[in-house]
């Protein structure tokens, strides 16, 4: 498929999942390429008036550099600690709504965002669907300076090939929060759930990309339309 193909859906999924948004709403703004789709489509519609009276969530310092260049007024957790509903990208859906994120690096306020939603709506292309979670994606872990050498043994014990993230210029990525990300490669996982427990558990962990229990609904775009998965199937 194209990347002009692959935006299209990326488009399609968006404008589903904005349709959503009514007036009045504290809407949590993703992070990356697809999540972009969505924040451009409410600036287009707050011009035009189909949208009114919203103000967005940023889950990173870039979606809010975003938001504010296509006109989608911004608030906070601290001004509005409930958001109504988040519509946000994934790196890879399993068919039980489980997710990866932190493709981009904002998995922290990503998951911070998802929890303080009423709604998290996940809008992907059919290319980001898979039976099992690891199969297509690395799990990112944020996990904090202080001792990050550390957790290689440990995660290399749990089965994953560990990378540092880097950036620019090959240095290393710092997230918003100035942590470092550990691209874990654990292949294709059988118990997602359980290795969430365990990262959740470990000192200096920060954050992991797999967003287990948090999704709400996916919607998917594919070559042949625009499908929801939801916890009671797929419509
Ligand atoms: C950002 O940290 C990520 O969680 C993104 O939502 C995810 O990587 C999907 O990004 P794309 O929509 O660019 O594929």
């Amino acid at each position: 498929m194209t990347t002009f193909s692959i935006d299209l859906l990326k488009r399609q999924a968006a404008e589903a999942a904005v349709d959503l948004i009514q007036p009045g709403m504290v809407v949590g703004l993703g992070a990356g390429s697809t999540a972009l789709k969505a924040i451009e489509c409410m600036g287009e519609r707050l011009a035009d008036g189909r949208l009114h009276r919203i103000v967005g969530v940023p889950c990173s310092g870039q979606v809010a550099a975003d938001a504010q260049r296509l006109g989608v007024p911004l608030t906070t957790l601290d001004e509005h600690p409930v958001i109504d509903l988040t519509i946000d990208g994934a790196d890879e859906v399993d068919p039980q709504l489980r997710v990866i994120k932190g493709g981009g690096g904002a998995l922290l306020r990503e998951k911070i965002v998802a929890q303080a939603s009423r709604q998290e709506v996940i809008i992907v292309d059919e290319g980001k669907l898979s039976d099992r979670l690891g199969t297509k994606w690395v799990l990112p872990v944020e996990v904090i300076p202080f001792g990050w050498r550390t957790h290689l043994d440990f995660f290399t014990q749990l089965g994953a090939t560990v990378n540092v993230r880097t950036g620019d210029r090959n240095v290393w990525f710092r997230t918003d929060s100035g942590n470092l990300i550990l691209d874990c490669n654990f292949g294709p996982m059988a118990d997602p759930d359980s290795l969430a427990a365990v990262l959740d558990a470990r000192a200096g962990v920060v954050a992991h990309g797999l967003f287990i229990g948090l999704v709400s609904q996916v919607v998917v775009a594919g070559v042949n339309g625009v499908y929801w998965m939801t916890h009671a199937g797929v419509r």
